[in-house]
């Protein structure tokens, strides 16, 4: 029965696919955040045929963005190389003059005009492909896959919901639901090895590892074969990752509103971050899911599997290239120096001599060090060379010595914290013993504990007619409650994917919504008050804090998402409203209210371990807070908005809640969600952190490399 409509989706979504992707094309290529959005919304109501449809379309949709920009900016470069003559001025020298600078000028223009008609030509306006760095997040952590597993597997599509269930568990290997699942899938008829794909795998690793397992095989003849092919792709895939990183000048660790610089410094600056980001394509390019680290020594360590798998299948010739190769790298490497010689030997010498290394990428990269490390000595600019095979005099001697000594130091550090860590766990140890009778006692209590004074603990547990709500006030002054509502109608005005949309829950409401990491960035870019955007980071801070101490929670509670998030009432939509502005749900568990039942499953959030509400104005009709039973209809409490109220739950099925609907004005609160998973922390915010920290100390520039 289920088969019978999985095989019309087929015939689907073929066409599409030769349609959308096709060069030149007047097809529009849909938006990837607005797919996103669309499959997502389409999951809630189980419409799978939505959601494969409009998930698998956003993700075909961003590779092609991605192709294309690559594409444009290669073939442009080939089309404007520098090195032709300039139309009208014979030859240019750049530098030489005014004239002549003008000549250079006019090879930036052309090469500028080329790769925006070409982008345009093929994407449409370039705005329509920018995503928020949520939705970029989601991506990064291929959450799409999740949302296509479970569309797949409802419609009986085994093999694909296989695929995407073992694409995202690659990226997320804690993820315990989605192992629970593989092994479910393991055992159901029907299912075959080959199923277990990695949809997002790229062919240069593919070949590598697929290398390697030959290697280890001992099918030398196959390793090499397909370490061949794995550098071939390599370099593909180099030129692809270095010319996407030709894009916008990244203001992250400047303070952009205090950013002023001449034409030189400011051309300076931005190339110096693309030559950046160019270098780190060779770990970009190390990298593969289901490990924590890239691959060391990556690209010189293919020369290195193929010369011993040559030698192996008696072909010296190639031995000898790969080998030499190799020693372009590491010169100094004995072993390969010796391996050299041997198969010079076999081959003899004369022969060998003849055979040259290959040469293609290094000195490029080498070239693009020493510019880098201009930039380093000149203006403090930070770079930290991703590669082990740098030859030493590139780096410059003073840096060389200075690096030295911060590795020095920093190893004296590590040992210096391991002792005290060893000390600090014998105290425990011993203190265990101690309280061992104490602690069978002392169970943990709701609000045994020391708030900051200004907070007042409102209403506990019991009136609030459930287990583990609280109810803060004095959180936040009235400026701040004003200010950070601002900050959201500021963000909604600047764009921020939600603008002039109606709510996502109650088509009678406007919402608009921003995240931290969003506000933070619309700051550096100045527009919107810096200010505001660490405000909005430090409240975050403080209710994580006061939350981890009401609750008395013996282990740390993190940060895992926040969105400050505005409903407006649209009055000519009030008639007759019977909706909610945000319908009865539970933070980490799907609510199936019908059967009093919260399913605590993918893609809800089950990480979440407590939630929080903390509001900034009261001037609005509607709009309260309810807790409600697990029938999503019986009210156990209501909590009336007022700035600087908090709001704290347990985000499990105990916790039911929604929010009435608004009837007039708008309604502004920042909603907060916690875990006690550490995997599950929102690490970007500790990055924000430690930049916002960087930023008050005024050293805005500098950075000290890492070691
Ligand atoms: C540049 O274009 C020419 C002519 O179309 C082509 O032969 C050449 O291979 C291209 N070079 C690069 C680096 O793409
Ligand atoms: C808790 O329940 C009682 C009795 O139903 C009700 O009067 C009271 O308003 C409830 N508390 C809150 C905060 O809504």
């Amino acid at each position: 029965m289920e088969l019978r409509y999985a095989l019309p989706l087929l015939l689907f979504i073929a066409p599409l696919c030769s349609s959308d992707t096709s060069p030149g094309s007047l097809f529009v290529l849909e938006p990837v955040d607005f797919l996103f959005d669309t499959a997502v919304e389409a999951y809630y109501k189980g419409d799978w045929l939505t959601v494969i449809l409009n998930m698998e379309k956003a993700l075909r949709n961003k590779a092609t963005v991605r192709k294309v920009k690559a594409q444009c900016r290669l073939s442009c470069a080939n089309q404007t190389a520098f090195g032709d003559q300039l139309a009208g001025l014979g030859v240019a020298i750049p530098g030489a003059g005014s004239v002549e600078d003008l000549g250079f000028f006019q090879k930036i223009l052309t090469r500028a005009d080329c790769v925006n008609s070409c982008e345009s030509e093929k994407l449409g306006s370039p705005t329509m492909h920018q995503v928020t760095a949520e939705v970029q997040l989601e991506f990064t952590k291929r959450t799409p896959y999740n949302y296509l597993q479970v569309a797949y597997f409802k419609i009986n599509k085994l093999d694909k919901a296989v695929a995407a269930a073992h694409t995202f568990f690659l990226a997320n290997p804690d993820h315990m639901e989605m192992k629970q699942n593989l092994e479910y899938y393991k055992m159901m008829a029907g299912v075959q090895q080959e199923d277990f794909k990695d949809l997002e795998a790229r062919t240069h690793m593919a070949e590598f590892l697929l290398g390697k397992s030959y290697y280890s095989d001992d099918s030398f003849g196959l390793a090499a074969d397909h370490f061949e092919v794995a550098v071939d792709e390599f370099f593909t895939a180099d030129k692809e990752c270095k010319a996407l990183c030709e894009g916008a000048y990244n203001y992250d660790g400047y303070n952009y509103m205090e950013y002023s610089a001449d034409l030189f410094q400011t051309i300076t600056d931005h190339y110096m971050q693309v030559l950046n980001c160019k270098q780190h394509c060779a770990v970009e390019l190390a990298i593969t899911s289901g490990r924590d680290e890239p691959f060391d020594d990556f690209l010189p360590s293919h020369f290195n599997y193929l010369q011993f798998s040559y030698y192996n299948s008696e072909k010296y010739e190639q031995a000898i290239e790969c080998a030499k190769t190799f020693l372009l790298f590491h010169p100094d490497d004995e072993v390969m120096n010796q391996n050299l010689a041997y198969y010079s030997a076999v081959l003899g010498e004369d022969k060998a001599q003849t055979i040259s290394a290959r040469q293609q990428y290094m000195q490029q990269s080498i070239l693009e060090k020493e510019l880098l490390y201009f930039g380093y000595e000149a203006f403090g600019i930070t770079f930290v060379d991703p590669d082990q095979w740098t030859p030493e005099d590139v780096m410059p001697k003073k840096l060389r010595d200075k690096q030295k000594a911060d590795k020095e130091t920093a190893a004296r550090i590590t040992e210096e914290i391991g002792n005290l860590m060893k000390e600090i766990e014998t105290l425990v140890e011993e203190k265990k013993k101690d309280s061992s009778e104490m602690s069978k006692i002392i169970t943990p209590q709701e609000g045994v504990t020391v708030l900051p004074d200004d907070i007042k603990v409102t209403m506990m547990s019991k009136q609030l007619n459930g287990s583990q709500r609280v109810l803060l006030d004095g959180v936040i002054t009235d400026d701040e409650c004003r200010e950070l509502q601002r900050l959201s109608n500021a963000a909604a005005q600047k764009g921020d994917g939600y603008r002039g949309q109606p709510s996502p829950h109650s088509a009678s409401e406007m919402f608009q919504g921003v995240t931290i990491l969003k506000a933070v960035k619309l700051g550096q870019e100045g527009k919107v008050p810096l200010k505001s955007a660490h405000l909005f980071f430090d409240l975050s801070e403080k209710v994580r804090k006061m939350l981890e101490s009401y609750f008395s929670l013996d282990t740390t509670l993190y940060f895992s998402y926040s969105h400050l998030v505005c409903r407006s009432a649209i009055d000519e939509k009030q008639d007759d409203r019977k909706d909610l502005s945000h319908p009865v749900h539970v933070d980490n568990c799907l609510l199936v209210s019908e059967m009093n039942e919260c399913i605590k499953e993918p893609p809800a959030y089950t990480h979440r371990d407590y939630s929080a509400i903390l509001y900034l104005n009261e001037d609005f009709e509607g709009g309260d807070f309810i807790f409600t039973e697990l029938d999503a209809k019986t009210v156990t409490a209501e909590v009336r908005p007022q700035c600087g109220r908090v709001v704290a739950f347990g985000a499990g099925k105990e916790n039911p809640h929604g929010v009435r609907a608004v009837t007039k004005g708008q309604r502004c609160a920042v909603a907060l969600w916690f875990t006690l998973d550490p995997a599950h922390e929102e690490k970007k915010v500790f990055e924000l952190l430690t930049l916002a920290a960087a930023c008050s100390g005024g050293q805005l520039r500098w950075m000290a490399p890492k070691v």
